[in-house]
């Protein structure tokens, strides 16, 4: 029986996670530590709530306490509590920094101490830097984040390996790019085209919506960060490539011709500060554990549409507790 610390449970990639963690190993333990901010919230784990193996602990990653007791008897930690959003860490760096390197600090500290078999920490293909030509970043390059919330993963990315070479802690940092799918806050791209749409509202993309993110869905992404936790190689770095390329227009307009609504509702906006033009990974490292991303962009972009459609309830909820941050931010750029 293998138990797992999940922090971040009740965000987007963990509560995807826990499920996929619960339904594949029906012997496991999941213990979620989430300090349940605006993006973490228990309907995100409704489902799955009154499963016996499941288990809930709410508190924050800047507790060396609780974390200690919660981490106490665990085999496996994912690290993926933190600040995820790039325009909330521009408006609140000190907020994102404290969560994100303070905050992995401790986490991978306590588990240090709670002397578990395996940590797996999630990074971001942003502590590259942009990608300024056709040369996909290899794990073994130099990290050159550019904003605030690139910055404190890079920095927590750094921590876990030095970590590793400190006191052989057992870490495997994992570089995934955009998650797409169920779950995710309606404060990123397509939630927010989705919501926005369905409110014959407008649509705003960030300078001319020519940026371009490779796109994962979330359940390639989260079997890429469990056969990480089983395979990866200790103190390694791996990319997880959605090798699905899309400019924020494009995502913009599939949008808009998945719900039948017209493209006059796309509105080009104050572009966002130091906005990174693309990320290109390579994969070759990860692909060599047998994993690829395999939801083909089409199938996954609908059905993500979809899910927003049928639990329209939970949308609604999610952008009314993100309001007050999207109405200063969206202000600010007209
Ligand atoms: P999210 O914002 O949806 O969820 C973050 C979770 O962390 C929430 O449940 C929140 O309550 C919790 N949390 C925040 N601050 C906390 C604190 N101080 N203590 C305890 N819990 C706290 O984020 P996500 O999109 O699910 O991302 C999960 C992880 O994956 C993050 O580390 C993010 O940097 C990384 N990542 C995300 C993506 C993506 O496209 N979503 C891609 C690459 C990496
Ligand atoms: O690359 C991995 C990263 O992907 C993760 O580490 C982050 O946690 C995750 O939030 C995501 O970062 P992005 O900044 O790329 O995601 P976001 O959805 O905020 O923006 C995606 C693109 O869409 C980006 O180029 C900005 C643009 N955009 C976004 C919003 C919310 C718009 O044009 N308009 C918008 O309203």
């Amino acid at each position: 029986m293998r138990r797992y610390v999940v922090t971040g449970g009740c965000g987007f990639i963990g509560c995807n996670l826990v499920r996929l963690l619960l339904a594949e190993e029906p012997e496991c333990r999941v213990r979620v530590y989430d300090a349940l901010t605006y993006a973490g919230d228990l309907r995100n784990l409704a489902d799955v709530v009154e499963d016996v193996r499941l288990e809930v602990v709410q508190g924050d990653v800047n507790d060396p306490q609780a974390l200690a007791q919660t981490l106490y008897g665990a085999d496996a930690v994912y690290h993926l509590a933190a600040e995820s959003h790039n325009d909330r860490a521009v408006l609140d760096p000190w907020t994102t920094w404290h969560t994100n390197a303070d905050g992995a600090l401790r986490v991978l500290l306590a588990a240090r101490d709670a002397d578990v078999e395996r940590v797996l920490y999630v990074s971001t293909d942003e502590v590259y830097g942009e990608s300024v030509d056709e040369r996909a970043f290899k794990e073994s390059d130099p990290l050159n984040p550019r904003g605030p919330y690139p910055a404190s993963k890079a920095a927590a990315d750094r921590l876990a390996y030095a970590l590793h070479v400190a006191y052989g802690l057992p870490v495997i940092i994992a570089r995934p790019t955009n998650n797409y799918g169920p779950y995710q806050f309606p404060e990123k791209l397509i939630p927010v085209m989705v919501h926005r749409a369905l409110h014959d509202q407008p649509l705003p993309l960030y300078g001319r919506g020519q940026q371009v993110r490779d796109f994962l869905h979330v359940e390639d992404c989260c079997r890429g960060l469990r056969l990480l936790m089983e395979k990866g190689k200790v103190g390694e770095a791996y990319n997880l490539p959605g090798e699905n390329e899309h400019q924020n227009i494009e995502v913009a307009r599939a949008v808009l011709e998945e719900l039948g609504k017209p493209e006059s509702l796309i509105r080009f906006v104050q572009d966002r500060p130091g906005h990174d033009t693309r990320y290109l990974v390579d994969g070759a490292r990860i692909h060599a554990l047998g994993w690829l991303a395999t939801v083909p962009w089409e199938e996954g972009l609908r059905t993500t549409i979809r899910w927003y459609c049928d639990n329209r309830d939970w949308l609604d909820y999610m952008v009314q507790k993100g309001k007050d941050f999207a109405d200063r931010w969206y202000a600010d750029r007209q």
